[in-house]
């Protein structure tokens, strides 16, 4: 299908071999290569501080936002800036509560455990969790019927960082047993510029400043997508050009990948266009949107959602969400030639 095509190109979640790769080259070593985010970052390297002072490990951390802007990252950051070792798994890799024993057992003092969209832990594993976060204690059950025992095994003090794109589905209990919270948002462009920079220059992709700033302002707000659109501006300009990326070659680029100038691809797109002719632009939910469209659910809510909320595109009211005139203007959506052009 079209739209799923651009969609692995552009901003599909799933990562291939090449994404991994260069992902693990491009991603920030040290708190000093994250760039942006100021906030959460001065607040943890407070925490940092404090805690080798105390000789404690850190409190466990929980860290949220949109995909792409550096919670696996930052992870991996304060497990080398703590000098500890990180042990990363995911909500889904995690089927039964056994499955955490061997993890579990196997942290040393200080080290981080992270788990990545941690929203989706069954109960049964998030409730075998409270404990280990809390009194860093297990409960074993051996046996079974009359016979049944139980064993508390005591861990060594780790740090448990979570990482979700969806803070609100946590529970109470879940949420509670963290000490820290730090929310990510979409990044400004002066930081994407930088980000950009970096990562040419980690590639050895010639690019000039007005070519980085149409990356960084095409890339919604969002460091994954920065280095996306950095690799197929480059292919683009080494086919078709002499391999330098400059604004003209960017802007040439992007529209032959069907990014338009506030870095909306089709889907964004789509989606705008679905609200606008099958629900007369809103109020509409995102479930009756998604299987209008054919889209999973998680795509919209996950990646097309927050962003077109940030620029002002669509608002959420207590029916569910609706065009602004922003998007009408964007997309000229009363012009039927402009209809034509999108689809
Ligand atoms: N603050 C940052 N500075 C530089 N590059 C970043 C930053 N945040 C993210 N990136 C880049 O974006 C990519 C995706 O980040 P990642 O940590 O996997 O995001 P998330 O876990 O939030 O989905 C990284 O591989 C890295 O190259
Ligand atoms: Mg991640």
């Amino acid at each position: 299908m079209k739209s799923q095509d651009k969609r692995e190109k552009i901003l599909g979640e799933k990562e291939n071999e090449e994404d991994i790769i260069l992902n693990m080259s491009l991603r920030p070593a040290r708190l000093k290569d994250f760039i942006g985010q100021k906030e959460p970052i001065e607040n943890l390297k407070i925490s940092f501080q404090a805690a080798k002072k105390r000789k404690e490990p850190l409190e466990h951390i929980l860290l949220s936002g949109p995909p792409g802007l550096g919670k696996t990252s930052l992870a991996h950051i304060i497990a080398g800036e703590m000098g500890t070792s990180i042990m990363a798994t995911s909500g889904p890799a995690i089927e039964r509560a056994g499955d955490l024993i061997g993890i579990l057992t196997n942290l040393s003092e200080g080290d981080i455990l992270f788990i990545d969209e941690i929203h989706r832990l069954t109960k049964v594993v998030e409730e075998f969790l409270y404990p280990a976060m809390e009194n860093f204690q297990i409960d074993f059950i051996i046996d079974k019927g009359p016979y049944a025992k139980t064993i508390k095994f005591n861990l060594k003090r780790f740090t448990l960082v979570g990482a979700t794109t969806r803070a609100g589905l946590l529970t109470a209990p879940l949420r509670g047993r963290f000490g820290m919270f730090y929310h990510f948002d979409f990044y400004e462009i002066t930081d994407l510029v930088k980000i950009v920079t970096r990562s040419a220059n980690i590639l050895g992709i010639p690019i000039d400043k007005d070519g980085a700033e149409e990356i960084a302002r095409r890339s919604r707000g969002t460091p994954r997508i920065v280095n996306r659109l950095l690799r197929r501006v480059r292919d683009w300009s080494e086919v078709k050009s002499d391999g330098k990326i400059t604004r003209d070659i960017c802007l040439k680029a992007l529209k032959s990948h069907g990014v338009d100038n506030l870095g909306l691809d089709f889907i964004d797109r789509k989606v705008i266009h679905t609200m606008h002719s099958s629900y007369n632009g809103g109020p509409v939910g995102i479930e009756a949107l998604a299987s209008t469209m054919n889209e999973e659910p998680d795509t919209i809510i996950d990646i097309v959602e927050p962003f077109l909320l940030k620029i002002g595109l669509i608002k959420r009211t207590p029916r569910g969400r609706q065009l602004t005139g922003m998007a009408y203007t964007h997309l000229g959506l009363k012009k039927k030639e402009a209809e034509k052009e999108l689809f």
